[in-house]
């Protein structure tokens, strides 16, 4: 008899151990991004939840809210700031909107390559614009990354400039993306990207541009037929933590959080390398016609005076200082 009510207070002692552990573990970071739950920032999501529980010890978990069932990239980040969401992986595409300083970043044909790219953002620079976040009720946890934007389009095979002209193209809530296509003389039609798959399905835009990932693991190939291999502009992404979510924790957890965010970083970089040349393969695959022959330097002149959008409002010292630390 008492042997069965010792064995029973046990049982109830480590039922409670174990319910104060479960306590413990239950601190569940909900973080949302727009690409589906294979893409490259899903992979990254991955790799950050998993780092996140190794350093921890399991006292965070991660709940992921893929392809924007929390909302577009703009108003994810204003999720941020009231703190419904607690961390969001986005584009710069709406970023400039609420830090201007990141605009530098999404001048066309700015970065050559993506070590240049990559190298800049882990660097100085990066690390700078990271901290200015927090002058706008943002955390930035690490510079991950979308990739070099193409161009895909319904209506022909495009390979100059000329080419492109007159054609309605989807392009992210971004200034400087939207001056670019304009100097193309293309019509830019600004759109949350969760809005985009319908607007190509229904022939409201003629096109789109975004990197390969995006175009293969957002089943864009279903809907447009041309891929032309512009990589008119680096697309870089952000982790971003809420400041509600941040200021409660403490140094520690926050120095798991910024190591999680750069392993995530890490993950989907090599994604993101990897589809570069064998996601263009795939899509060939499934139908669509890739003009790889392409003379970037056409685009790029057409291009340029977009700049002066930019320098026009905030001057050329980051330009320069970006352009020479390559
Ligand atoms: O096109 C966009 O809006 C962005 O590139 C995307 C697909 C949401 C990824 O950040």
């Amino acid at each position: 008899h008492n042997a069965l009510h010792a064995a029973i207070a046990g049982v109830s002692t480590l039922a409670l151990a174990a319910t104060s552990l479960g306590a413990l573990a239950a601190q569940s970071i909900t973080v949302g991004h727009t690409t589906s739950d294979s893409s490259h920032y899903s992979e990254g999501i991955d790799a950050f939840a998993a780092k996140l529980d190794e350093l921890s010890g399991g006292e965070f978990t991660v709940e992921e809210h893929p392809s924007g069932a929390l909302g577009g990239e703009r108003a994810m980040i204003e999720g941020l700031q009231i703190g419904t969401i607690d961390v969001v992986v986005t584009s710069t595409g709406p970023l400039g909107n609420f830090v201007p300083e990141t605009y530098v970043l999404d001048l066309p044909f700015l970065f050559e390559d993506y070590d240049q790219a990559r190298c800049v953002l882990d660097g100085e620079i990066g690390q700078e614009l990271l901290d200015r976040m927090g002058n706008h009720d943002l955390v930035g946890l690490a510079w991950t990354e979308n990739g070099f934007r193409h161009l895909t389009n319904s209506q022909r095979d495009v390979q100059t400039p000329e080419d492109a002209e007159g054609l309605k193209i989807r392009t992210m809530e971004n200034e400087m993306h939207m001056a670019a296509f304009r100097e193309m003389d293309v019509h830019p039609t600004p759109m949350a990207f969760p809005e985009l798959f319908t607007a190509l399905q229904q022939g409201t835009v003629d096109g789109q541009e975004n990197p390969i990932s995006v175009i293969l693991t957002g089943n864009l190939w279903e809907v447009q037929d041309r891929l032309s291999l512009t990589g008119h502009v680096y697309s870089p992404a952000i982790m971003l933590a809420s400041p509600i979510m941040w200021d409660g924790l403490s140094d520690e957890e926050k120095g798991w959080f910024t190591e999680a965010a750069r392993a995530g970083a890490e993950a989907t970089r090599s994604m993101v390398s990897r589809l570069e040349t064998e996601g263009v393969e795939e899509l060939k695959e499934k139908g669509m016609t890739v003009v790889e022959d392409i003379d970037k330097s056409q685009f790029q002149e057409a291009v340029e005076p977009s700049y002066e959008v930019f320098t026009d409002e905030y001057g050329s010292e980051m330009l320069d200082r970006i352009r020479n630390s390559s």
